[in-house]
């Protein structure tokens, strides 16, 4: 008989919903959905079971409010926390965050200390850093969801200005999960052609900045919040990633220890996921420029880290 597997989604909030309902889609194992506020968790877990008779999958979710449910998760999924309003960076949220992670991550040690954290809650970095650093997890067993969202978004921008398939192009985004993202056009591609041999200088500038503030803008228009269908997919891929054991290569905010000359700090690069969590840091071949772009990125990181700690 083969056992379920276990899946945590701390925050029943918007990203934590929509990550819960991808999971469930994929049909990945049992589902526990936890938050703090009463009736949240429980009614959106019933929703999403009855989803399941018009879509066509099999749906084990159970909304709570009590810790001990995630017990033995497999992967937790770290969604609590607030979200940006107009007008707010992600360090804005840095004081009150902290404090939610750290009653996030006493519970994930004391019932699931066994597992793989996917840390979401902003800023993400530096969020990431703590969850690591309070759990005392190998650094293998913790990572950030960020760059893999960042690259879709840069991905969307390059497809809107080549009028092509966003399933035609691929794009690589490194470094933090904020004002210093790194979009690497070189390792961009539309129908596998660098799209520095394909648009203008220009062009190329606007795909960057666009995607650097692709967060902010749909904050903007949403007002009372920030994104969460592309974020709740993006934490979801990267549970299937870990949960089908696929060794596949996709960006997250992982630890490094060397690579790219950068030790104790996370930060978005291209890692090889699975099982074991980050399998492997991939080193491409960034140049100088590129290189002192992500050493910026880590800085930042790391003096928010400092502060907060
Ligand atoms: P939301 O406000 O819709 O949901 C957050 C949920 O966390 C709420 O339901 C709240 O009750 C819950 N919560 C608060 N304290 C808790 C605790 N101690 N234990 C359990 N649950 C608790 O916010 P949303 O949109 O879901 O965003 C969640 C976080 O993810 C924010 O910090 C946001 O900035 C971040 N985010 C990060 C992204 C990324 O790329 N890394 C993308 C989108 C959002
Ligand atoms: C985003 O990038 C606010 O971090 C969140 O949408």
């Amino acid at each position: 008989m083969t056992t379920q597997h276990k899946i945590a989604i701390i925050g029943a909030g918007n990203v934590g919903a929509h990550c819960a309902y991808k999971i469930a889609q994929k049909e990945l194992g049992s589902i526990v959905l936890l938050d703090v506020v009463e009736g949240i968790p429980q009614g959106k877990a019933l929703d999403m079971m009855q989803a399941g008779a018009v879509e066509g999958f099999h749906a084990n979710i159970h909304g709570t409010n009590d810790y001990k449910d995630i017990k033995d998760s497999e992967v937790v999924v770290i969604t609590a926390g607030l979200a940006r309003k107009p007008g707010m960076s992600r360090d804005d949220l840095v004081a009150k965050n902290s404090q939610i992670m750290d009653t996030v991550i006493d519970n994930v040690k004391k019932y699931a200390p066994n597992s793989i954290i996917i840390v979401v809650s902003n800023p993400l970095d530096v969020m990431t850093h703590r969850a690591w650093k309070k759990s005392g997890f190998p650094h293998k067993k913790v990572m950030g969801m960020a760059p893999i969202l960042d690259a879709g978004r840069m991905q969307y921008q390059i497809a809107k200005m080549l009028n092509m398939s966003i399933k035609d192009v691929y794009a690589e985004v490194l470094g933090s999960h904020g004002d210093l993202m790194v979009p690497i056009p070189r390792f961009s591609t539309a129908k596998g052609k660098p799209i520095t041999e394909m648009l203008t200088e220009e062009q190329i500038n606007n795909i960057v900045e666009k995607t650097k503030q692709g967060g902010a803008e749909i904050v903007k228009h949403l007002k009372t919040g920030s994104a969460y269908y592309a974020p709740g997919s993006s934490a979801a891929k990267m549970v299937e990633a870990i949960l089908k054991d696929a060794h596949q290569i996709m960006g997250v905010a992982a630890y490094l220890d060397g690579q790219y000359g950068l030790s104790d700090v996370f930060l978005g690069v291209p890692a090889r996921i699975g099982r074991g969590g980050v399998e492997e840091i991939v080193e491409i071949d960034l140049d100088d420029k590129e290189i002192k772009l992500l050493h910026n990125a880590a800085e930042a990181v790391r003096n928010v880290c400092e502060k907060s700690m």
